[in-house]
């Protein structure tokens, strides 16, 4: 029960009114390739304007396999993890050499992709193709750890591995894109790491650590 009310509310808060990203625009999936990587280790008001130049620069996965790499790096210079855009422009030749430039609609397909691991290619099968894949990042990890109060230690493979399939088992049938963007965006926004903002939460009735008053204390992570 308290899984279904979470599923349901956080994905009628979303629809309620999202934040208008650029990357929100279509359904594209070599613009949600791209903005995941560049979220990856980048906040989202950084991003806008990168996103709008690189993607004005490269509209294509053709476009950007063919561009000299200095180009590609010229565009994301400022962004920082510079392997971040090396590895998209190989990951762009792959696909025009495997899949004739069409992104595939399978993971394992998108999983094999240079710099796509398993945060980007649940993102690119749930945004893109509405495939009910997890796509758990650190946002996700402490928004689910709180809501279950979970205590184990989100720096361990085998904790993430849990949080995937309970995220997996919270999606709406025939809602993953907007269901894990309203994860992402409610670790954005409200279930912030200090402080976080219970008030406006759409599932602060059930949160097991805003109830047990541990909301701040959650997620434990060890190293750093
Ligand atoms: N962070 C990572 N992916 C994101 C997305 N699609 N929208 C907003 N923030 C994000």
């Amino acid at each position: 029960i308290a899984k279904t009310y979470f599923s349901e509310e956080l994905l009628a808060w979303y629809r309620r009114g999202n934040r208008d990203l650029p990357w929100r625009k279509n359904r594209d999936p070599y613009r949600i390739w791209v903005s995941e990587i560049m979220l990856q280790q980048t906040r989202v008001d950084t991003v806008i304007p990168y996103f709008e130049r690189f993607m004005a620069s490269f509209p294509t996965v053709q476009a950007l396999a063919e561009a000299p790499e200095e180009e590609v790096l010229k565009c994301w210079e400022g962004l920082g993890y510079y392997s971040r855009a090396r590895n998209l422009q190989a990951g762009a030749k792959m696909v025009m050499e495997l899949y004739n430039g069409i992104i595939p609609d399978n993971k394992d397909a998108v999983a094999g992709l240079k710099g796509v691991g398993p945060y980007t290619a649940g993102a690119i099968m749930s945004i893109a193709f509405n495939r009910p894949e997890p796509a758990v990042d650190g946002n996700v990890m402490r928004v689910l750890s709180r809501y279950f109060c979970l205590e184990d230690d989100i720096a361990k493979p085998k904790t993430r591995i849990g949080i995937e399939k309970l995220a997996a088992s919270l999606i709406p049938e025939g809602a993953a894109g907007d269901f894990n963007q309203a994860l992402m965006e409610l670790g954005a926004l409200v279930c912030t790491p200090k402080s976080p903002s219970c008030l406006p939460c759409p599932v602060m009735e059930h949160c097991e650590a805003r109830l047990a008053g541990r909301e701040s204390e959650l997620p434990i992570k060890t190293k750093a």
